[in-house]
């Protein structure tokens, strides 16, 4: 059976049992500030088991998009050096909202597997709760498993909880044996050694969780008003295990990518084909996530997703792959997943976009910080040393965009640690530094000994939309390793606002000339912040220069923001709506939200009326 038909006989089957079949939720839901990323099938549903809210149908099933890369759920650390964990996986569930119970799940469950796909029985084992005679009976007496292959486990393995909070309960779980399917079978004696071992060779395919708790924040469980049944079953595993592959990558799921990785890069996969596993693995989570309204960016989920492209760019390189290259590969999840999850043809052209411009940025600093890591390492060996330092992985984060966890993985690859401790230190530093920064004021009035004040009087009155250069004077100077940071009593320059980069320029006075690399506003201060050549000030009185160029580029661009703002909106519609920007002088991106891919013509249409409010050269 191919993966698609597979799916289908899930969803054929839940519904001939009188389950109504629903869409998979968001991957990057919106509503629920406990969740990065949706990471199991009933993330959608936790209102209803907690009564919270009334189910439409009490008895419904689907295919979820997960994704587990941080929290309680989170298998990122097992992608691609194993065969079958993915940061994105979908998730076939069947629920009960206050309907039938473990009896039903239990059957159902069993039929599907032994009777429709036809697993073979001695290949099948199930866990249950250490407490649950119940489920252990059920399925002893409900099926014809031989009953020593029901097995007990205790609450690591078989009470399921969706995190911290939230609804919870005791769970059955049906393991595989892969047996001599994997080359990476592992001899046991007696298969409770191997269920749960931790080995590639017994594997979870199904959990079923008998919901009957909530998880409360003090940490304790409150029974919850009805019983339910939540169960998951991991979609590229059970395709594996019926389609008798080693390995996921090795299904229909994963082959088109597969194959295409080998394409672009002339490198055929491999078992140890680790690279190869990474992208196609990370490919679909960013393509599903963005399709869901998620974006790369610095911070929470958006980090996670950074953290992803970054390391698939990462193992790109390790196939010599030197330009973007993971974008081309949406184009084949399209093809091949378009009909199930509509969104991700609908937004195909975007999320390509994304996922280009993310790696056309990280690739500026990618070959450089691989140079950087190298000699990192023969530094290490050469002192007989097991371990990078906090610093050193903070400067591959800080300077070249490595995110801790690459640098990790990239170590692991050497035998190799990283001093976590001493990475968190340095980056504790750095916010240090921030923050003080911040408290910029504060700073120069409640400790005035770390600032030299050279002259006296009002500062920071920005007079740069009248003047690019002026005469003017020196208030407070401060200088820090090879930086300087100061402050005018009138200055042309533009301190960074409203995601417009601040002026770059030149502060000059008598035996000094200080290059303005950025201007940042600190409390009520415009702080020019730049690099000293000639003698520390002593004398007040400066000239300083904005770069007009630069400054001027950077205004038009800033304008053009609005105007494309307008024009998206008068396009395709008011609810367009900014959900960032970046303006330089050499470019501006604009993030905004909309529902579907903008059409070529809608492109041009906008781009037309941009064009034809800049021809009218409107005073501003
Ligand atoms: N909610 C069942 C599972 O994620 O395994």
């Amino acid at each position: 059976m191919k993966a698609s038909e597979i799916r289908r006989s899930f969803l054929d089957f839940f519904k001939s049992k009188g389950h109504t079949i629903v869409p998979s939720a968001s991957v990057a839901p919106l509503d629920d500030p406990t969740l990065l990323f949706t990471n199991a099938g009933m993330n959608q549903f936790k209102n209803i088991f907690i009564g919270l809210e009334e189910p439409k149908n009490r008895r419904v099933a689907d295919t979820q998009k997960c994704i587990r890369v941080s929290g309680k759920h989170n298998d990122l650390e097992d992608v691609g050096f194993d065969t079958f964990h993915h940061t994105f996986f979908e998730m076939l569930g069947n629920w009960s909202f206050g309907d039938y119970y473990k009896k039903e799940a239990i059957e159902f469950a069993w039929e599907l597997l032994t009777e429709v796909w036809k697993l073979p029985k001695e290949r099948l084992f199930v866990t249950v709760f250490r407490t649950d005679d119940e489920a252990a009976g059920l399925w002893i007496e409900l099926t014809d498993i031989a009953p020593e292959r029901v097995m007990r486990f205790d609450e690591k393995d078989n009470f399921w909880e969706m995190g911290a909070t939230g609804p919870c309960g005791p769970c059955s779980e049906i393991h595989f044996d892969t047996g001599d399917l994997t080359s990476q079978a592992q001899v046991f004696d007696d298969p409770v050694e191997g269920v749960n071992g931790e080995n590639a060779r017994f594997i979870e395919l199904w959990n079923l969780v008998f919901i009957k708790y909530n998880r409360e924040k003090n940490g304790a469980l409150t029974p919850l008003k009805e019983k339910h049944v939540d169960t998951g079953m991991g979609f590229e595993r059970v395709v594996a295990v019926i389609q008798n592959k080693n390995s996921n990558y090795d299904t229909d799921i994963f082959t088109p990518l597969i194959d295409a990785i080998a394409r672009l890069s002339g490198i055929a996969y491999s078992e140890n084909g680790m690279a190869h596993r990474v992208i196609a693995d990370h490919v679909r989570a960013l393509t599903f996530s963005i399709a869901d309204g998620a974006i790369p960016s610095n911070e929470g989920r958006g980090y996670v997703m950074r953290r992803l492209l970054r390391r698939a760019a990462r193992f790109g390189r390790n196939l010599g792959l030197q330009e973007p290259f993971i974008y081309k590969l949406t184009s084949i999840l399209v093809e091949t997943m378009g009909d199930v999850f509509p969104e991700i043809v609908e937004r195909a052209q975007y999320i390509s976009q994304v996922i280009k411009s993310e790696e056309e940025s990280f690739n500026h600093t990618l070959d450089r910080g691989l140079d950087v890591f190298a000699k990192i390492i023969s530094k290490l060996e050469e002192s007989a040393s097991t371990e990078i330092s906090g610093e050193d992985a903070f400067r591959l984060y800080d300077t070249f965009g490595f995110p801790l966890d690459l640098t990790e993985l990239m170590a692991k690859e050497k035998n190799l640690k990283v001093d976590v401790a001493g990475f968190d230190k340095a980056m504790e530093q750095q916010r240090e530094r921030a923050r003080r920064a911040g408290k910029f004021a504060i700073a120069i009035t409640q400790d005035p000994e770390e600032w030299d004040a050279l002259s006296a009087g009002h500062h920071s009155h920005f007079i740069g939309y009248e003047s690019l250069a002026i005469d003017t004077e020196i208030r407070r100077i401060r200088q820090e390793k090879d930086m300087v940071y100061l402050t005018l009593s009138e200055t042309p320059f533009y301190a960074e606002s409203g995601g417009q980069t601040g002026d770059r320029g030149i502060i000059e006075g008598l035996g000094f000339q200080i290059d303005v690399m950025d201007t940042q506003k600190m409390g009520s201060h415009i702080v020019h912040i730049g690099r000293l050549a000639g003698e520390f000030p002593r004398k007040a009185k400066v000239k300083a220069s904005v770069d007009v160029a630069r400054r001027l580029s950077t205004a038009r661009n800033h304008t053009t923001t609005h105007l494309l703002h307008k024009a998206l909106r008068d396009t395709l519609g008011r609810h367009v709506s900014q959900a960032g920007s970046l303006v330089e002088p050499d470019r501006l991106r604009f993030d905004v939200t909309h529902f579907q891919k903008i059409e070529p013509e809608q492109l041009e249409e906008i781009e037309g009326k941009v064009n034809e409010q800049i021809q009218k050269n409107l005073p501003v």
